[in-house]
């Protein structure tokens, strides 16, 4: 395994590269999640490339850029005993030279849900995701149901600006207790820890009364909203039951649905999602 943190040294090992390139995108802290993911991509593709780069334009001012986990050393044992080849970790003067003035932006994909609390945040994921799709040249890349919206949007930008990597989206690997595995789960004390599972309880009960037959997309938001509420330290950004593919809200869940949830627990903000096809309503 390779780790190249310098942008000029990788273009000279990309362009000596073979084969299929599989990236796994990454900000590092990595878990069995990102573990999932590096498996995926070195069992159909012939070289394994992990981004490690806590991308500071996709976090607001408020946000927890400054704190959130990095461990490079210990990323790199995991990703050697995966056997990856290559982890490409530049720095953020490398990435965002002082001279940098090119932002990438999808437009209406990335305006609901996170879009709308995170102001800005899509725009640093889509211009950082257009850059290492450039510099790798990935067959394909491999990214997490978790971060539902983010895969939706990046499948938007390659799909609209005629990209040749294939966007892989693997399934949400979960705790013993359901929790989404996150790099943020980290910040969780330990009654947070324990009140974190209710997240995936709550999605799991919506889907649960579509499956029998509830079908008022408001009565099941409210059922939703209903197990974080009276709780101190918690609130819910948004709880929503959207169309699958274009986010847009139901009204009546009568197609492929994605169940989603933004949850502030203490000073950490948890997402999850479950997408679902309501019995009897296969597209
Ligand atoms: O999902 C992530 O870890 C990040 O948003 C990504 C795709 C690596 C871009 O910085």
């Amino acid at each position: 395994m390779q780790l190249v943190t310098s942008i000029p040294a990788w273009k000279q090992v990309r362009l000596g590269l073979g084969g299929a390139v599989g990236l796994v995108p990454t900000m590092g802290a990595l878990h069995a999640g990102h573990v999932a993911l590096v498996r995926r991509c070195r069992a159909e593709n012939d070289v394994t490339v992990v981004w490690i780069f806590v991308n500071p334009k996709q976090f607001g001012p408020s946000e927890d850029f400054a704190r959130y986990p990095r461990d490079l050393a210990r990323d790199m044992r995991l990703l050697e005993t995966e056997g990856v080849d290559y982890i490409l970790s530049p720095t953020v003067e490398e990435v965002y030279p002082e001279a940098f003035q090119t932002t990438v932006n999808v437009e209406g994909l990335t305006r609901p849900l996170e879009g709308a609390v995170r102001p800005g945040h899509f725009q640093g994921v889509t211009t950082i995701v257009a850059k290492m799709f450039c510099l790798t040249q990935p067959r394909r890349a491999y990214f997490g149901q978790k971060d539902a919206q983010q895969s939706l949007v990046v499948q938007r930008l390659v799909f609209d600006l005629g990209m040749l990597t294939e966007v892989v989206v693997c399934p949400t690997v979960r705790e013993a207790d359901g929790l989404a595995m996150s790099s943020r789960n980290v910040y969780l004390d330990a009654e947070e820890r324990a009140f974190a599972p209710t997240l995936y309880r709550a999605l799991q009960a919506a889907e649960r009364a579509i499956a029998a037959g509830e079908r008022d997309a408001d009565a099941l938001r409210e059922r939703m909203r209903r197990e974080f509420s009276g709780r101190p330290g918690v609130s819910v950004d948004y709880v929503s039951i959207a169309d699958v593919q274009t986010l847009q809200e139901l009204a009546t869940v009568d197609r492929p649905a994605l169940l989603s949830l933004a949850v502030r627990v203490g000073r950490t903000r948890l997402i999850d999602n479950i997408p679902m096809t309501p019995p009897g309503a296969g597209r």
